[in-house]
């Protein structure tokens, strides 16, 4: 039998397994740079027993930090041809070889767990971050607010990559001239676990868009068919600006600003609400459609501090009903899919930022129960990217960081 205490080794020694020194890959092969969201998960694992380290991987996040404030989603630390598109399909011109896009804004909300954490030196790291951070909060609502919503300009901003969330909007679009390119996901991992072939041409067509308007974000407000309002992005900023707020008067520095812009997310998490659904759902804003999808991001809006009756009797029933909850996509929607990725899969990572929304808000038994599902998940099936709902088998990549990380700083400790 495997013991609570085994698997907090295993955990550590994925974490170690996947340190570069100043920064962890998600796992290898797949993913071998600096993914911005896993790194601040990372952040979280790596303060359960090595709370330097924990900072340095943050610090390492935002020295890839553009000029204007922006922090890409990945950074290009060194060349690995095991992956596409590598940095010079992006042609960014940022610190560090990096991607042109962001990705979910965790690290600030991260950063002040790892904080509470830190009974040492963690002042002093968090006195240094503090500014990055507020200018990569700045940056977003300067360029990604749609009534106040925060949106996302390619699906992998948002981490899910292929959601159903984006099935119209990528529908409409037109990729056939994206030219010859080879994958490389799938020379890893198995392809019926991935995106198909028309959603990467659209990814890929996207990026080649981006890069021919040197990622200037007015002339991409102007003229990308990519712009959708969305619960991740809305939710982890509107998070991200309270606990900047909350980090910021603690530490003294001026927080001008925070409260309005909390009052702008909070009108915009309400524009996410679609009464038809009843549920908190993607809105394409070139369009004005919804997407129609309850996925797993739907439930982030306790971690924006929004609570929600409907959303929580939603929760509850899916905490009865699916074997391994939170699925990514209804599994009574026609585009479930129980092992496509985004589309249906548990993450155990969102079930973590789920769980610690529950938990601020004050839902205790429901963060227990899920931080208790989510720890059996994963202690009968692997430190997996993420699993099959229905079944729990694990899919994509193995030994993933921020699996472990989840584990160590929260399943594991139910
Ligand atoms: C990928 O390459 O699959 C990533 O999700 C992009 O961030």
């Amino acid at each position: 039998m495997t013991t609570t205490h085994s698997l907090g080794q295993a955990a550590r020694q994925i974490l170690i397994q996947n340190d570069k020194g100043c920064y962890t890959i998600p796992t290898k092969g797949l993913y071998p740079y600096q993914w911005n969201w896993d790194s601040a998960i990372a952040a979280l694992g790596f303060a359960e027993f090595d709370i330097t380290r924990a900072w340095i991987e943050l610090e390492t996040l935002f020295s890839g930090q553009w000029s204007d404030g922006m922090v890409p989603h990945i950074l290009f630390h060194q060349p690995d041809p095991g992956y596409f598109p590598g940095p010079d399909v992006w042609g960014c011109d940022g610190p560090i070889p990096s991607s042109g896009i962001i990705q979910p804004p965790i690290a600030a909300s991260m950063a002040r767990r790892v904080w509470e954490k830190d009974t040492g030196a963690g002042a002093t790291h968090l006195t240094a971050l503090y500014p990055k951070m507020l200018a990569w909060h700045r940056w977003i609502m300067q360029w990604r607010l749609d009534r106040g919503a925060v949106c996302t300009t390619h699906p992998w901003e948002t981490g899910r990559d292929n959601a159903p969330d984006w099935d119209k909007t990528m529908a409409r679009m037109d990729a056939s001239d994206v030219g010859e390119y080879t994958r490389r996901d799938t020379t890893h991992v198995n392809s019926d676990d991935r995106p198909t072939n028309f959603d990467y041409d659209r990814y890929i067509k996207l990026v080649q868009l981006g890069r021919n308007l040197h990622w200037d974000q007015a002339a991409l407000r102007e003229q990308s068919p990519f712009r959708v309002a969305d619960p991740t992005m809305t939710f982890t900023t509107l998070g991200a600006a309270r606990d900047l707020l909350a980090m910021g008067t603690e530490l003294g520095f001026d927080t001008t600003g925070l409260t309005e812009d909390i009052k702008t997310l909070e009108a915009g998490a309400a524009t996410l609400w679609n009464t038809d659904l009843g549920a908190f759902d993607s809105r394409d804003v070139l369009s004005g459609e919804w997407a129609g999808c309850v996925s797993s991001a739907s439930y982030l809006c306790w971690l924006g501090g929004i609570d929600s009756d409907q959303m929580m009797d939603r929760l509850r029933n899916t905490l009865e009903t699916v074997p391994y909850p939170v699925p990514s996509n209804d599994p009574d929607s026609d585009t479930f899919d129980a092992r496509r990725y985004w589309r249906g899969p548990t993450w155990a990572v969102v079930n973590m930022l789920i769980g610690l929304g529950l938990e601020q808000q004050g839902h205790h038994a429901e963060a227990t129960e899920l931080a208790r599902k989510t720890g059996a998940l994963i202690s009968e099936h692997g430190f997996a990217e993420y699993f099959d709902p229905l079944s729990g088998s694990p899919a994509g990549g193995k030994s993933f960081t921020w699996t472990a990380a989840v584990w160590l700083a929260w399943a594991g400790r139910t």
